[in-house]
């Protein structure tokens, strides 16, 4: 293997410095293990270049969003087709409408959709959604499970090890600074795949909980796959009382398989 050389990259990196909060769009970009952003120069099928010409197999994948790969003949023509429609972002076209029904013929339980821009949007908006139909305000999510990074879920998905895996109900750890105090008691946190603690966290704030939100595989914590038993719990225990339940699927979904029965 030839060795992985860095100089552009450092010289890019610098640049962006000036001018880009610590150079990077996103601040896990500044990779711990390489000290340093990984600069793309393009992407063909599975590999990616970085400006230095290393080449590597693509296991990021845009976190999911291109697991078909660089430049498919047939994604290009989509989206070139898109394009030669004009920049149509803030209007209606016939497209919208056609993935939704192919998105609720995939999805059983979808029975209707609405797309938004990004994953911390969708989740905002289906927690505000299910407080406002239940009348009910606390979410409960588990350690180590991510839903975006605003105030309603910004607690406990990346705590140290010796808060991991508490055997009752977990603390709720803000994620950053600028979570104001008060955000903490909307937010009760499970350890998760635990029966027991979900049976108890759910008897403790059951008129008080809206929704209970999970990564139903958890992939922000390696790939934790729980227990069917488990699941078949929560969808139980949620409606015996009168609790909504959220699965975010940003990472999850079309990606185990195309059966989401
Ligand atoms: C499970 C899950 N939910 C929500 C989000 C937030 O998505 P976005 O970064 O598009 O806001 C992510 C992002 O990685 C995620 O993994």
């Amino acid at each position: 293997m030839s060795k992985i050389t860095a100089d552009k990259t450092l010289k890019i990196w610098e640049f962006a410095t000036q001018h880009l909060v610590a150079g990077v769009s996103a601040s896990t970009r500044v990779n711990k293990a390489l000290g340093r952003p990984f600069i793309a120069l393009h992407g063909e099928g599975s590999r990616l270049w970085d400006v230095d010409g290393n080449e590597l197999i693509d296991l990021c994948t845009s976190h999911g969003g291109s697991i078909l790969g660089h430049r498919h003949p047939k994604i290009v023509a989509a989206v070139e087709k898109a394009l030669e429609m004009g920049i149509l972002c803030s209007y209606e076209t016939e497209y919208q409408g056609r993935l939704a029904a192919k998105i609720c013929e995939m999805v059983p339980a979808a029975e209707l959709c609405r797309f938004t821009c990004s994953g911390t949007e969708a989740t905002m908006h289906a927690i505000r959604l299910a407080r406002t139909i239940t009348g009910k305000e606390k979410i409960l999510k588990f350690e180590g499970h991510f839903h975006g990074y605003h105030d309603y879920v910004h607690f406990t998905w990346g705590p140290s090890l010796d808060k991991l895996f508490s055997v009752d109900e977990s603390p709720t750890i803000p994620e950053s600074a600028g979570v104001p105090e008060g955000m903490t008691r909307y937010c009760v946190v499970a350890p998760f795949n635990n029966l027991i603690a979900l049976e108890k966290a759910i008897k403790n704030h059951k008129n008080e909980l809206a929704v209970v939100i999970c990564e139903p595989i958890n992939y922000n914590a390696g790939c934790i796959i729980p227990d069917r038993e488990y699941m078949q719990a929560m969808r139980q225990l949620c409606t015996d009382n009168g609790i909504l339940l959220i699965y975010d699927e940003v990472l999850s979904a079309f990606r185990m398989g195309t059966d989401c029965g």
